[in-house]
């Protein structure tokens, strides 16, 4: 494609229709012509509805964020409560805690079942219950410092932002790898944001057929966790840097898993990983990746794997879905922040497994493409 615009000759139909389209759109006059006719008014007022989303979103999220931090869904998960009640649970004034509260409901978070009577609505009974997005709306608050001047972000890439600091493995790494402290943080985010990754991968993928798994990047070993529950025959092998490898043994041994799990410390872009696997699955592993590193993973599990085994890559992927476009959308700027990685779709990441040598290569739906999708292939 060319730097100049296209030639208004040589313009397909859709695109005249549509720059046509935006030209009436940007008219005051087309605009209050369709504000008076009920239909088009819906329509026009639903689009405006949701710019004024995107217009507020920061304050939306801060709505959010403070919820999670106040303890607001966790307060209303088993009960409804009233106005004066959470003002006190919560400690904040009626005054601002109803004001907190009234942004919820427009949120979808909480509704007001009667006047001053609180109870959660879908979305608030989500993050009441599931530790991981609550995690994640927390961690929020670094990415959102990192983007405070998102038009200069683009322009230079990640230098030194917040998340480039807690993803520690994104940085220069020594022969050891990150320290134990340098892994905390984001292998405790990995483990409690897991569940919903499992149970799409564990619906979509028969893992019974298989006598050894074992999970490449596995963090704690939460996905594993969640295999054994499903699979209680299954041998479970883990690799990962050093620092968190010592955290997935402690932590599988607390689940008394001990027995049925070896875990093996080193880098997978250089070390040989255990070759007796029948599945090996890398999950949010390869998006946190540059190209180049994501054709050395892949070539060195190549080298070490033998022929035959079962290669399962989960991620979010960019996809035509509402939710794998949301997905490509989010993690776009996130790895933009992190100074590393990329949102791939499928086909690309089966490229790049036919250009390693992997064979048998099949895209798999999963349940809900905003959570992961699924390549697989055959060493
Ligand atoms: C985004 S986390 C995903 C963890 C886990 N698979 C999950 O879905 O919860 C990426 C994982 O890859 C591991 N990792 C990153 N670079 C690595 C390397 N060079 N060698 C081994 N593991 C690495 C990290 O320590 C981390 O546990």
């Amino acid at each position: 494609m060319g730097t100049q615009p296209p030639d208004a000759g040589t313009r397909p139909l859709a695109l005249r229709l549509r720059l046509w389209r935006n030209r009436m759109i940007a008219k005051p006059g087309f605009r209050r012509w369709i504000a008076r006719l009920p239909l088009l008014r819906a329509i026009g007022n639903a689009k405006a509805n949701t710019l004024f989303r995107l217009t507020g979103g920061f304050i939306f999220s801060q709505v959010l964020l403070a919820g999670v931090r106040l303890g607001l869904y966790r307060a209303l998960e088993k009960e409804a409560l009233t106005t004066a009640c959470l003002s006190d649970r919560l400690a904040l004034p009626e005054e601002r805690i109803r004001l907190l509260l009234r942004a919820n409901a427009a949120l979808g978070l909480v509704i007001e079942i009667r006047p001053d009577l609180w109870v959660l609505d879908d979305g608030g009974v989500i993050l009441a219950a599931d530790r991981g997005l609550d995690a994640m709306v927390r961690h929020h608050a670094m990415l959102y410092r990192d983007l405070i001047d998102p038009d200069q972000l683009l322009r230079t890439g990640a230098a030194q932002t917040e998340l480039r600091q807690y993803w520690a493995y994104v940085r220069e790494m020594g022969a050891d790898g990150p320290k134990p402290a340098e892994v905390e943080g984001y292998s405790a985010l990995m483990r409690d944001s897991q569940a919903m990754m499992a149970d799409c991968l564990l619906a979509s993928h028969d893992f019974a057929r298989y006598r050894v798994l074992l999970d490449v990047g596995g963090g704690d070993g939460a996905f594993l966790a969640a295999a054994a529950d499903v699979h209680p025959g299954l041998e479970l092998h883990l690799f990962d840097l050093p620092a968190v490898a010592q955290r997935a043994a402690r932590h599988l041994d607390a689940l008394g898993l001990g027995a049925r799990t070896h875990v093996h410390g080193g880098d997978f872009s250089r070390d040989p990983v255990p070759g007796d696997a029948e599945c090996v699955t890398l999950i949010r592993v390869l998006c946190d990746h540059d190209d180049s590193r994501v054709e050395t993973i892949l070539a060195n599990l190549h080298r070490s794997l033998r022929p035959g085994t079962t290669l399962v890559i989960a991620e979010a992927m960019d996809g035509s879905s509402d939710g794998a476009r949301l997905s490509a959308a989010y993690f776009g700027i996130y790895f933009l922040a992190m100074g590393s990685g990329r949102c791939r779709s499928a086909r690309e990441i089966a490229g790049f497994l036919a250009a390693t040598g992997f064979q048998s290569i099949r895209i798999l739906a999963t349940p809900n493409p905003l959570i992961a999708s699924i390549v697989t292939a055959r060493r």
